[in-house]
C-alpha cells in the first residue's frame, strides 16, 4: 500500500453497533484518522502530525476505556477476549511507536494502514458481537 492509495474513511449504517455513543465514538475516530490522512497528503510539519498523533492515540484509550466499563457493568460473557483484542492494539501502537521515535510522515503513513485495517476489522467483528448484550441492558 502507498500513500496515494490509502482511501479516507467513510461511515457505513453497516459499522453500526445500534448504540449512539458508541456509534459516535467510532466515528470521531474516522474523523481523527482521515485528519491524519489529511496531514500526510499535506506534508504537515512533524509538530503538528505528532499532535494528531497524540489525540488518536489518547481517544482510543477513552474509546476501549467506554466499551469495557460496559462489559464490567453488564458482566459480558466475552469480555476478557474482547480485552485481549484491545491490548493487541496497544502492543502493535507501542512497537510503532518504538520503531519511529519521532512523529515522521513515515510513521504517520504506517500508522494510518494499520490503523484503517484494524479499525474497520474491529468494529465489523469483535464490537459487533457485544451489540445484543449492550441493548439486552438497555443502551441504545
Ligand atoms: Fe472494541
Ligand atoms: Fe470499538
Amino acid at each position: 500500500m502507498t500513500i496515494a492509495e490509502i482511501k479516507k474513511l467513510e461511515w457505513e449504517d453497516k459499522y453500526s453497533v445500534g448504540v449512539t455513543e458508541i456509534d459516535d465514538q467510532h466515528k470521531r475516530m474516522f474523523v481523527v484518522i482521515n485528519e491524519l490522512l489529511d496531514a500526510i497528503h499535506t506534508n504537515t510539519p512533524a509538530e503538528h502530525l505528532g499532535n494528531i498523533i497524540d489525540s488518536l492515540v489518547k481517544y482510543k484509550i477513552f474509546h476501549f476505556a467506554t466499551e469495557e466499563k460496559y462489559f464490567k457493568e453488564f458482566n459480558y460473557e466475552e469480555t476478557e477476549t474482547h480485552i485481549a483484542e484491545h491490548h493487541k492494539f496497544n502492543e502493535r501502537l507501542t512497537a510503532l511507536k518504538e520503531k519511529y521515535p519521532e512523529p515522521t510522515i513515515d510513521f504517520a503513513f504506517e500508522l494510518v494502514d494499520f490503523l484503517e485495517d484494524w479499525l474497520i476489522n474491529h468494529l465489523m467483528t469483535v464490537d459487533q458481537k457485544y451489540v445484543k448484550c449492550f441493548h439486552d441492558h438497555g443502551l441504545k
